[in-house]
């Protein structure tokens, strides 16, 4: 039996070398972000062992207790708050993921096996997964296309939907610099096939529709709408779902038990406390200051020579942008292998809207929730492009990155005085045993 070559040491080593790592970095990947303390603080403490059924409160049905005290944290916090800024009345707070998300809509919308599910063309910026977890759930996967990365071509819409007439339209945008046009696209399928429920995997969207920068697509007509809570909303790693429609809400409850059990209550309370930071605590400002960095930052880097993407447009309407670097004679590897020893990490891609190549795709999501701003954006596209073109050295250039990291943007502070602090800290440290020598305290035996 092969053993684990890593000591309790090894493993403490390498974490706290990755945060004084990750303390000095800008993750420019836009499908991540960073979340407050206090929001994560839940993922410490003992709900994050326990499981939570009882929505409800039924007496008779806490046949699991252990989150008993706790349930206000779901009912009265995440699931109010959702409703409020998703300006949803059904919200569904089981999926883990925006995967699983994909998983639990499609299983529940897309009909008996064998029906038709119509979604985003990869070359429109459509999911990677989706035709594939359609498929495993026995559906058959029709594509909508347009004349652009950005854009669908109604008419052929309307072909395909009145020809499949499908049960579920997916709109699953992953690649994305603008919004596709949800209102249209809602009334070609109202006039081409009326039965067709039509939902919107928001998942790189979410916090700049949760801040009303986007439209809801509720709003535009969608039957339901969800993803992610972790690309532009800065939460846990988590997703949702959302409805106003009542037969809709039934057809998740009915499903969501059989595919989701533990549903992280821990991450459940972390988001709804990420949640509040976001409505008291700055998250409209946050997300406004995502987007006028997105479009300032394509700006400043065209500026300085590097290929953006849709410069005609203004680059992006959120927190994408897409850098043809191999038209700069880079290859995007290699760019991606020189930012990230500049202390900036970001995607090298293939399929990339309108690439033959790779490309890469970066965010300014994760950099604004550190507070960049103003001048610090020219800083940042200086060290970017001398990265990029190779032009150290990489020491300085990484001791210039780290210098932009701020104090976060939107949250509130725990002090460390109270005792929920200190119970954090003991949690986070007292199941260690005993390694001699090392500064590991042992856990005395009862
Ligand atoms: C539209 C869409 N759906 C699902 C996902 C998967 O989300 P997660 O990584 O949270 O599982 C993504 C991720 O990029 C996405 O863009």
């Amino acid at each position: 039996m092969p053993q684990s070559a890593l000591t309790l040491d090894d493993v403490l080593r390498l974490l706290t070398e990755h945060e004084e790592d990750a303390a000095r970095t800008l993750n420019m990947v836009p499908s991540e972000n960073a979340t407050s303390g206090l929001a994560k603080l839940p993922l410490l403490l003992d709900p994050y062992h326990r499981y939570f059924f009882n929505e409800s409160g039924d007496e008779a049905r806490w046949h699991f207790r252990g989150a008993e005290r706790l349930r206000s944290l779901e009912t009265a916090l995440t699931v109010p708050l959702l409703e409020e800024l998703g300006r949803a009345r059904y919200v569904s707070t089981k999926p883990l993921s925006g995967l699983n998300a994909m998983t639990l809509a499609l299983g529940t919308l897309g009909g008996e096996p064998g029906s038709t599910v119509a979604t985003i063309a990869p070359e429109n910026g459509g999911h990677y997964a989706t035709p594939s977890v359609a498929q495993r759930l026995g559906l058959q996967v029709e594509y909508l296309r347009g004349p652009d990365p950005h854009s669908l071509d109604l008419d052929h819409a309307a072909q395909v939907l009145s020809r499949v007439r499908p049960a579920l339209v997916y709109v699953d945008q992953s690649h994305c610099l603008f919004p596709l046009d949800v209102r249209s696209l809602v009334a070609t399928v109202r006039a081409a096939s009326p039965e067709t429920v039509v939902h919107v995997d928001a998942s790189h969207w979410f916090g700049l529709i949760l801040a009303g920068i986007l439209p809801n697509p509720l709003d535009e007509g969608a039957d339901s709408f969800g993803g992610s809570t972790h690309k532009t909303f800065p939460g846990p790693q988590k997703a949702v779902l959302l409805t106003r429609d009542p037969a809709i809400e039934k057809r998740i409850r009915d499903t969501q038990d059989y595919l989701i059990s533990s549903h992280h209550f821990a991450a459940t309370i972390s988001l709804g406390i990420a949640l509040l930071e976001f409505r008291d605590f700055g998250g409209t400002e946050y997300a406004h200051a995502v987007v006028a960095n997105t479009k300032e930052f394509g700006r400043l880097l065209t500026e300085r020579g590097l290929t953006v993407v849709a410069a005609d447009r203004g680059y992006s309407a959120g927190h994408q942008l897409w850098l043809d670097t191999a038209a700069d004679g880079i290859a995007p590897r290699t760019a991606a292998d020189r930012l990230a020893t500049a202390g900036i990490k970001v995607n090298f891609l293939d399929g990339l809207p309108g690439f033959t190549g790779q490309g890469l795709r970066i965010g300014l999501n994760e950099p604004t929730y550190h507070g960049l701003s103003g001048t610090d954006l020219v800083e940042l596209a200086d060290l970017f492009v001398s990265a990029v073109q190779n032009d150290g050295p990489y020491e300085e250039l990484a001791d210039r990155t780290a210098l932009l990291r701020r104090r976060p943007r939107i949250g509130a502070r725990l002090d460390e005085t109270s005792p929920l602090w200190r119970t954090a800290v003991a949690l986070a440290t007292n199941s260690l045993r005993t390694v001699p020598g090392s500064g590991l305290n042992s856990v005395e035996a009862a």
